[in-house]
């Protein structure tokens, strides 16, 4: 198959270069060209002719597009029409990579696929309308949506953890909010598994398990055989400008379903803290 992504120079851009060995795959950083430019996604569409797209380029500063809304919907929304209609013209299947803001976090069990959006956030809203609008332009599209990504292709929480970690005797971290990490490299392969089969539709695909970002962090310091103390805090102590899910865990269902599993997330930050060259990989 040859494939493009769209986001290459990211987080999961990097993970998807480096991991996706089997195919002819192409890489854009936004220096290659913008997605909020039709004429340039069409053209680097037809360029690289994909059987795949995959788009992990977004604009990610979740409280940047709480002041930022206009080039928020720009980029994560009509940006990706325009790469959905790049894929159509050039008879491309698409992969979109979407987030757990889509939720507003108001349950207590994980979210299956079909829970109804209610995004709280600038950020989420522009995920969540451009989720709608891709089933409209090219309703084979495959949404992913996942959470808490870490990996050590850019800036990331334990990236940030390890660094306070190495410098304060003590850290507070928040403790009434509830995802799922994600290592970009099992997201990768998951995404990598996911185009082999086909899929379409949205998918929930981060690691398994659940945690607090207090025992993320916790988690963290201990892997790394830090002693810094971590000590629990709560969100109205920490008041930032875009709000987040208080619990926005994603059920593996329609993962599962597609044949795919992802490890847990301690032995994802096991992994990730190995390649930081934080101890040994089991
Ligand atoms: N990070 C998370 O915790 C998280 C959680 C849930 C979902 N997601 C989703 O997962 C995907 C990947 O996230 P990530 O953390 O890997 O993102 P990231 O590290 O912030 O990288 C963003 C990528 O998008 C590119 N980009 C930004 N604006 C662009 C534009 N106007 N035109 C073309 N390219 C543009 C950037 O290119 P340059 O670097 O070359 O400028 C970069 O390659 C995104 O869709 C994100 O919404 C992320």
């Amino acid at each position: 198959m040859r494939i493009t992504i769209f986001g290459a120079t990211g987080l999961l851009g990097k993970a998807l270069m480096r991991e996706w060995r089997e195919d002819e795959v192409t890489g854009f950083g936004s220096s290659d060209g913008d997605i909020r430019n039709d004429k340039e996604v069409a053209g680097l569409v037809r360029h690289s002719r994909p059987d795949w797209i995959i788009l992990a380029a977004a604009y990610t500063d979740v409280d940047g597009c709480e002041s930022n809304r206009d080039l928020a919907f720009d980029v994560n929304c009509r940006g990706a029409v325009n790469v959905a209609r790049a894929a159509k013209q050039q008879g491309a299947r698409l992969l979109f990579l979407s987030t757990d803001y889509v939720f507003d976090g108001t349950k207590t069990t994980p979210y299956e696929i079909d829970d109804r959006r209610a995004p709280r956030s600038v950020y989420g809203r522009s995920k969540a309308e451009a989720e709608v609008r891709l089933g409209e332009v090219l309703p084979e599209t495959c949404i992913v949506r996942t959470s808490w990504l870490f990996g050590t292709g850019g800036k990331c929480f334990p990236d940030t953890i390890l660094k306070l970690a190495a410098s304060l005797p003590q850290l507070e971290v928040v403790g009434d909010q509830r995802g799922s990490p994600t290592y970009a490299v099992d997201l990768a392969r998951a995404i990598f598994q996911l185009c082999r089969r086909g899929a379409s539709g949205i998918v929930h695909a981060t690691n398994r398990g659940e945690c607090s970002w207090y025992e993320f962090a916790r988690g963290i310091v201990a892997g790394a055989g830090l002693s810094t103390a971590v000590l629990e805090t709560t969100s109205d102590k920490f008041v930032r400008p875009a709000k987040r899910p208080k619990y926005s865990v994603l059920a593996p269902t329609s993962l599962e379903k597609h044949g795919v599993t992802m490890p847990d997330w301690p032995d994802a930050l096991q992994r990730y803290l190995a390649e930081r060259k934080f101890g040994a990989p089991r």
